[in-house]
C-alpha cells in the first residue's frame, strides 16, 4: 500500500479503533474519514456555521501533516523557526515581529491579558467576535461595547471617544472585516485614528477574512507596524489557508509590542504538524486563488436565493453573510437543523438575522432548498 493509501484507510482505522465504544466519542470519526475532509458531518448535515473554509487543508498541506507525524515526538522549536522565516518573508517583515499562536485566537486572548488592566478598558464594536469580549471577563475589567452604524461599519467617532479614558491606556478591538457581520470599516478612517492616536491607545486589528475583502476602501492596517509599537494585527491559517482544525495564527507587531506578547503565549507553540501545514500552505501559490474563487461562487448562490425570497442581507466581504429571517431566531436555527443545515448562532442584538457560512456550491444548494422550504411553510 502506498503511504497516501495507509494514511486515509489504515490511519482512519487505527484512528476508529481508539475512539470505538467507551471512548466518549462515537461515530465521531469514522472509518475512511480522513479521506472525507470538507463532506458533510456525520449525521449527513452540511455544517455552515463556524466559518470554516469547505475545502479542507490543501492537498500539500495534507501530505506535510503526514511528514509531520516522523517528528511528532520532538519538541517543535526547529520547525517552528522554519515557519517564523516563511511568514516572516512572505509578509515583508522581520520575524522579530512575529508571535505564532494556537489559532489567531490565542493572540486575542494574550493581547487582553497583557494590555487591559484595571484601569486599562477593553473599546469593542457590537456585535463583533465574541471570543475577545470573552477572554476579557474573568478579569472584571471595563468593557466598552459601541454599536456598529447604520450601515454596519466600526463607528470610529465613538469608539474614540470611549478610549480617551482621560488620558489613560485603552485597549480598542476593531475586527475588520467585521464577525458577524461581514462588513467593513473604512480603512481610510481607522488608518487617520491610528494616525493621531497617543501611544497608550493599543489597536488590536483583526483581519481573520483580510484575503476574501476586494473593496477598494479597504486595505491591511499591516503597515502601521512599522511605525508605531500601539497597533497589533492579527491574522489566521483557520480560514483562507482552511486550517481551523490545525490551530495556527499570529500576530504581527513593533518588536517591542511582539516581545511584550511573547511573555504570555504557551512555550511550544505550534504543534510540529500545524508548523508543517502552514509552511506548505504558504508555498501553495494557487490556494488563496482556489479558497476565494469557491467563496465568490458560494456567495452567487447566497445572493440569488435571498434575493429571491426578498430576504434583506448585509454585503459580505468575508466567507459569510448576515440575513434577515423574517421570524423567530431559535426556531429558524432549529428548524435548519432538522433539514440537516447547521447555520450561524445568535449574535445579540442582531436577532432578526442569521448568520450562514459559505459552504461548497453543492451546500450552498442544500441551504437554499432548506431555506425555500421553510418559505412554503411560512416560517420564514
Ligand atoms: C474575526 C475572527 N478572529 C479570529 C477568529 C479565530 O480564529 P482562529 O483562532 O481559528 O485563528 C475568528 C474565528 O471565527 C474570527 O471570526
Amino acid at each position: 500500500m502506498d503511504r497516501r493509501g495507509f494514511v486515509t484507510s489504515g490511519m482512519a482505522a487505527g484512528l476508529a479503533g481508539i475512539t470505538g465504544a467507551g471512548s466518549g466519542l462515537p461515530g465521531l470519526i469514522q472509518a475512511g474519514s480522513l479521506g472525507r475532509v470538507g463532506k458533510t458531518l456525520p449525521d449527513g448535515s452540511v455544517k455552515l456555521s463556524s466559518n470554516e473554509n469547505p475545502l479542507g487543508l490543501a492537498p500539500a498541506a495534507r501530505e506535510a501533516v503526514v511528514d509531520a507525524l516522523v517528528h511528532a515526538n520532538r519538541y517543535p522549536h526547529d520547525y517552528r523557526g522554519a515557519l517564523y522565516d516563511a511568514l516572516a518573508r512572505s509578509l515583508g517583515v522581520g520575524t522579530n515581529n512575529l508571535v505564532l499562536g494556537a489559532g489567531s485566537t490565542e493572540i486575542l486572548q494574550i493581547a487582553v491579558q497583557a494590555f487591559t488592566g484595571p484601569n486599562v478598558p477593553l473599546v469593542v464594536a457590537e456585535p463583533t467576535f465574541e471570543d475577545v469580549p470573552r477572554y476579557q471577563r474573568p478579569f472584571a475589567f471595563e468593557l466598552r461595547a459601541v454599536p456598529l452604524t447604520r450601515d454596519m461599519a466600526h463607528d470610529l467617532p465613538r469608539m474614540r471617544e470611549a478610549a480617551q479614558n482621560g488620558g489613560r491606556p485603552a485597549v480598542v478591538y476593531i475586527c475588520n472585516p467585521n464577525n458577524p457581520t461581514g462588513t467593513l470599516t473604512r480603512s481610510n478612517e481607522l488608518d487617520r485614528w491610528i494616525a493621531d492616536a497617543p501611544e497608550t491607545t493599543l489597536f488590536l486589528v483583526d483581519e481573520a477574512y483580510l484575503e476574501y475583502a476586494d473593496d477598494p476602501a479597504y486595505r491591511t492596517a499591516l503597515p502601521w507596524i512599522e511605525r508605531k509599537r500601539n497597533v497589533v494585527v492579527v491574522r489566521t491559517f483557520s480560514k483562507i489557508y482552511a486550517m481551523a482544525g490545525m490551530r495556527l495564527g499570529y500576530g504581527v507587531a513593533h518588536p517591542d509590542t511582539t516581545a511584550r506578547l511573547a511573555e504570555f503565549v504557551i512555550q511550544n507553540n505550534p504543534n510540529v504538524p500545524a508548523a508543517f501545514a502552514g509552511l506548505a500552505s504558504l508555498a501553495d501559490d494557487g490556494l488563496i486563488a482556489r479558497s476565494v474563487a469557491v467563496n465568490a461562487e458560494s456567495r452567487a448562490i447566497a445572493h440569488q436565493t435571498l434575493n429571491e425570497l426578498g430576504l434583506e442581507y448585509l454585503p459580505s466581504h468575508t466567507n459569510f453573510i448576515m440575513h434577515r429571517i423574517n421570524g423567530e431566531l431559535s426556531s429558524y436555527i432549529g428548524r435548519m437543523a432538522d433539514l440537516g443545515v447547521r447555520v450561524g448562532r445568535p449574535f445579540p442584538p442582531m436577532l432578526g438575522w442569521n448568520r450562514v457560512s459559505f459552504g461548497l456550491p453543492n451546500e450552498m444548494d442544500r441551504w437554499a432548498d432548506a431555506l425555500k422550504g421553510l418559505r412554503r411553510q411560512g416560517w420564514l
